[in-house]
Order: C-alpha cells, then sequence, then structure tokens
C-alpha cells in the first residue's frame, strides 16, 4: 500500500488558475501516453506515486487516452482504488471530450448528447463521482458554440466536474466561449493549448494575452515537444523513446528535420551555460513570465518527473537569452 511522502508539498510552486480559488501546481503530469491497456502497471504506479510524492497534484486524463481508448482514466481508476483513493481531497484529476471515442454520430465532436455520456462513461471508468476538471477537447465547427457551451455548465450544475475548460480553441473562439460561459456564471476557468519553445501560435494568434488579462487559466501541454525538446533525439532514435521502440501514432521519425535538430542543438548550447539541461531550460522558459498557469509534462518512466521538476530552481532568464531563444526558435 503506497504511502505519500510526509514532505511533498514542501519544494512545488502552486499557481492561481487565473483569478479562480483553485491552485495548480507548476508541473501537472498527462497521462496520454504511458497509462494504457499496452502499458506496464508498475510502472504507471512508480510515475504517479513519484509525482505526487513531488507536489504533483493535477493529473490530467481524456476519454480516449490509452492505447485503448479508454485505458489510462481505467488505469488511474485502479490505483485509485488501490492506492491514491486516501489522497483524493489532494487531487485534482481532470478529463475531456471532443475527439473521436466511440462509433457512430454520437461518439465524437461537442453536441450536448456525446458530451454527457462521454462523462458518465469517463466516471465510471475512473471510479469517480465527480472529475475537478472537464474539458471540450477541440472546437466543433459543426455544432454551435452555444450548444456545447451549455453542455458544460449542465455538467458543473450537475456535480459531475466542479470547473470547465477548453482546449484547442484559438482566440476567437476562446473569446465567443468565454462571453457565452460568463453569462452563464459557468465556472469555466482554464484553456490548455500546445506551447513550447519551437511552437508559438498561442503568443502569435493572441491567445496567451487574452486568457491572462481575462483571468483565465492556462496549462501548456506538450512542453518539450514529445520528447524532441529534451535533445534525446540528437545522436540517433534511442530504442526506447516515442519515436524509437514505442511507435507512438503521434511523433514520427519524419518529424526529426535537420533544421529542427539544428535548432535543439543551439538551444542545447545555451541551457548548459544557464546550468540546466536543455529538458529544464524549455520547461523554466514556459513559466518565465507569470503567464501559464502549469506546465502538462508526460513522462515515462519517474526519473523523467525528477529531472523535469528541477526546471524550478531557475525559472528567471536574462534578456540576452530571451533574445536568442527567439532567434533560435524563429530560424
Ligand atoms: N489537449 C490536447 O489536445 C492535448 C494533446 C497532447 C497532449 N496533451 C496533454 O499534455 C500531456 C503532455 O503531453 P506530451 O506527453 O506530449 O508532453 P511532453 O512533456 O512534451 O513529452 C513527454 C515525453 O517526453 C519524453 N521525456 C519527458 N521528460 C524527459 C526527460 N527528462 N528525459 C528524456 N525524455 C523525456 C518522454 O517520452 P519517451 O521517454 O517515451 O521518449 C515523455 O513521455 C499529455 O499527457 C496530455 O495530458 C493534451
Amino acid at each position: 500500500m503506497y504511502i505519500a511522502k510526509e514532505e511533498r508539498y514542501e519544494k512545488m510552486i502552486y499557481n492561481r488558475c487565473g483569478k479562480s480559488g483553485l491552485k495548480l501546481p507548476a508541473f501537472s503530469l498527462g497521462m496520454w501516453h504511458n497509462f494504457g491497456s499496452v502499458n506496464n502497471l508498475e510502472n504507471m504506479k512508480k510515475i504517479l506515486f513519484t509525482a505526487f510524492d513531488n507536489g504533483i497534484t493535477h493529473f490530467d486524463l481524456a476519454n480516449n487516452y490509452g492505447p485503448v481508448y479508454g485505458s489510462a482514466e481505467s488505469s488511474m481508476g485502479r490505483i485509485l482504488k488501490s492506492d491514491l483513493m486516501p489522497y483524493r481531497d489532494e487531487m485534482i484529476i481532470s478529463t475531456k471530450a471532443g475527439y473521436d471515442m466511440w462509433k457512430g454520430p454520437y461518439g465524437d465532436g461537442g453536441s450536448r448528447k456525446y458530451l454527457t455520456a462521454s462523462l458518465d462513461q469517463s466516471l465510471q471508468r475512473l471510479g469517480l463521482d465527480y472529475v475537478d476538471i472537464f474539458y471540450h477537447h477541440r472546437p466543433d465547427p459543426e455544432t454551435p458554440v452555444e450548444e456545447t457551451m451549455y453542455a458544460l455548465d449542465q455538467i458543473v450544475r450537475s456535480g459531475k466536474a466542479l470547473y470547465v475548460g477548453i482546449s484547442n480553441y484559438k482566440k476567437e473562439q476562446a473569446k465567443e466561449a468565454y462571453r457565452i460561459l460568463k453569462e452563464l456564471r459557468t465556472p469555466f476557468i482554464i484553456h490548455q493549448p500546445s506551447y513550447s519553445i519551437l511552437n508559438r501560435w498561442i503568443e502569435e494568434d493572441g491567445l496567451k494575452d487574452f486568457l491572462y488579462e481575462n483571468g483565465l487559466g492556462c496549462i501548456a501541454f506538450s512542453p518539450l515537444q514529445q520528447g524532441i525538446l529534451t535533445g534525446k533525439y540528437l545522436n540517433g532514435i534511442p530504442a526506447d523513446s516515442r519515436i524509437g521502440g514505442k511507435k507512438s501514432p503521434y511523433l514520427h521519425e519524419d518529424a526529426l528535420k535537420p533544421e529542427l535538430l539544428e535548432k535543439v542543438k543551439e538551444l542545447n548550447q545555451i541551457a548548459e551555460n544557464r546550468g540546466q539541461s536543455l529538458t529544464q531550460m524549455a520547461l523554466s522558459w514556459i513559466l518565465k513570465d507569470g503567464k501559464v498557469t502549469s506546465v502538462l509534462i508526460g513522462a515515462s518512466r519517474p526519473e523523467q518527473i525528477l529531472e523535469n521538476i528541477r526546471a524550478l530552481d531557475n525559472l528567471v532568464f536574462s534578456e540576452e537569452e530571451l533574445r536568442r531563444i527567439d532567434e533560435i526558435a524563429r530560424g
């Protein structure tokens, strides 16, 4: 039986999620990879316990994380039941619906039918009565945004989620969702976009500033570009990596273009000069201006979490470092 470390809250930083009452850890753990039915339960436990022992209180899921779809939630459900349930009130568990989940017209998109049924299924797999945050996973151009937002509102009022969020919405789409949810007085507190040194769309689109200026939280996913920004692919493809033996359908060898690897090499040099690993620099860079609430990392081993959270030891960048990082990222 797992017993959480006494000192688990000593080092982590907790940031307020927008203007809400909820605080999130500077690092949250995502369960997109490594928690499916194809993965090893003991390793999952080690990853989750290492995270929790080090102050990571937020665990991010979605209905279709696996493989197979649904199995990451089932894994979390098993581990909650065997070990983590005594800590439920110290944890923030989120899930989402919006991508394809089951066959037919009601298992994808943004309809009230899909979102409501999907959350019921998620709760069953997780063995929970409620999740802390429920997200619409991506905008659905075929469903009126009012319908999707009313569904999120109803979900909170039914007690099945405490807060709601949206993910992958561009600024203009987020603005509209925010307008509706504000009118409904729904506890909409967070947006989940992709963001990294090499992926700046939320800066260019204005989404990052929009969220900050309107008191909404922001949790950045794939901050290491799925591992590319660790530098692990600089000398070939490691056998136990996402591109290597794990053969992820979401990241292929052809992503490793020579120009990209050159950028990673140059960024690595800056990190070395700062006395950080490239991984740590990439993570601390996201937290540098206080506009991102939490960095949503993935990990295939507990050691990766321990390395990654040490990014908190150095969150300060000089003007010159920032200028150089921007220059390299732009190419
Ligand atoms: N809302 C959305 O649409 C959406 C989309 C994608 C992700 N997400 C969320 O964001 C979470 C994180 O995404 P992500 O997994 O792409 O994040 P990431 O942090 O960019 O990549 C994580 C992967 O990088 C490698 N890695 C991490 N730390 C490392 C270290 N110290 N040394 C060497 N390798 C290291 C590991 O892969 P290997 O060891 O296997 O190579 C790990 O699984 C997901 O779990 C999910 O919750 C949301």
